[in-house]
């Protein structure tokens, strides 16, 4: 399975915040935002990884993700030239997705708790799994509608009047179909190759599995500045209480297996003194602490 990430876009919803350093770069709370779905891609176990941007934020990613093998992963990147739909992702990516299956997050989607996605990828064989989630605002989304027996029967990009508070979150998982679909859709009338139309056509071809995400699962957006700020309060919130952090890809990297305790341990010693410093230091300790028992 390989993993596209999408930062693209203008942000013109965080201006002036976005002059400089693009919406996915901005931080949420204590990192940058593009961590957060690269770290729940890893935690899927992914490792092979396409960031997709805008030529002028794409030197700025690379500049903070590398190749990505500083995390035992690989790290390329494809610029977006023009902001023309999520799905195009699929055609700029189409020498990397190569004959696997693919997972599309988007570069703002923050994502805590539950084992909902794990669940959907150890499960997953072929067509395109998407996720529900229950939200106050269904209007801004994607917004799928089951029928009495949880079945996905519709799907609609930013309806007037949705049909259920089920919005889609940006994850979106797929088999080596979702190039040839893609390369047969049509621009909406917004001008842009819609991730919407996509679903549709697996609905349409009885290959469409939609996981609701039960209420102990965080999805957060990220795309304004009030809801920026929120997902900061949030993440600041959890990782306070608990002493542990959200969207770390250094600890998703040691616990996947793709980083030996050896390289953590190295890699920690190169970062410079400051609170997330110490917390990965922690984890050796403690991962030691435990070997020695
Ligand atoms: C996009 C998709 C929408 C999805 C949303 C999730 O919307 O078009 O279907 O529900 O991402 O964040 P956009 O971010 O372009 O408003």
């Amino acid at each position: 399975m390989k993993g596209i990430i999408l930062a693209g876009g203008a942000g013109s919803r965080l201006f002036p915040l976005t002059l400089v350093a693009s919406k996915q770069l901005q931080p949420v709370y204590d990192k940058p935002m593009v961590y957060y779905p690269l770290t729940t891609l890893i935690e899927s176990g992914i490792r092979e990884f396409c960031l997709i941007s805008t030529p002028h934020d794409l030197p700025r990613f690379r500049q903070l993700l590398g190749d990505g093998s500083q995390w035992g992963l690989s790290i390329e990147y494809r610029e977006q030239a023009k902001p023309e739909g999520i799905a195009q992702a699929f055609l700029i990516a189409e020498s990397f997705i190569g004959k696997d299956s693919v997972t599309l997050i988007l570069g703002d989607n923050v994502f805590y708790g539950g084992d909902g996605f794990n669940r959907a990828f150890a499960e997953f064989t072929e067509g395109a799994t998407i996720f529900g989630y229950h939200v106050n605002d269904p209007e801004r989304y994607g917004v799928v509608e089951f029928d009495g027996e949880g079945r996905a029967i519709s799907i609609e990009e930013k309806p007037k009047a949705p049909k259920s508070n089920y919005a889609v979150p940006g994850l979106y998982i797929y088999d080596n179909e979702v190039v040839a679909i893609t390369k047969a859709l049509k621009p909406s009338a917004r001008g842009e190759l819609e991730i919407t139309a996509v679903n549709v056509e697996y609905l349409h071809r009885g290959e469409l599995r939609v996981c609701r995400l039960n209420r102990g699962f965080a999805w957060l957006d990220a795309g304004t500045s009030s809801s920026l700020h929120e997902a900061s309060a949030y993440v600041q919130t959890i990782e306070k209480r608990q002493g542990i952090k959200i969207g770390c890809p250094e600890e998703a990297a040691f616990r996947n297996g793709f980083l030996s305790l050896g390289q953590l341990e190295a890699l920690t010693g190169k970062i410079p003194k400051c609170e997330y410093r110490d917390y990965l230091a922690e984890l050796v300790a403690e991962t030691k602490r435990l070997k020695a028992q």
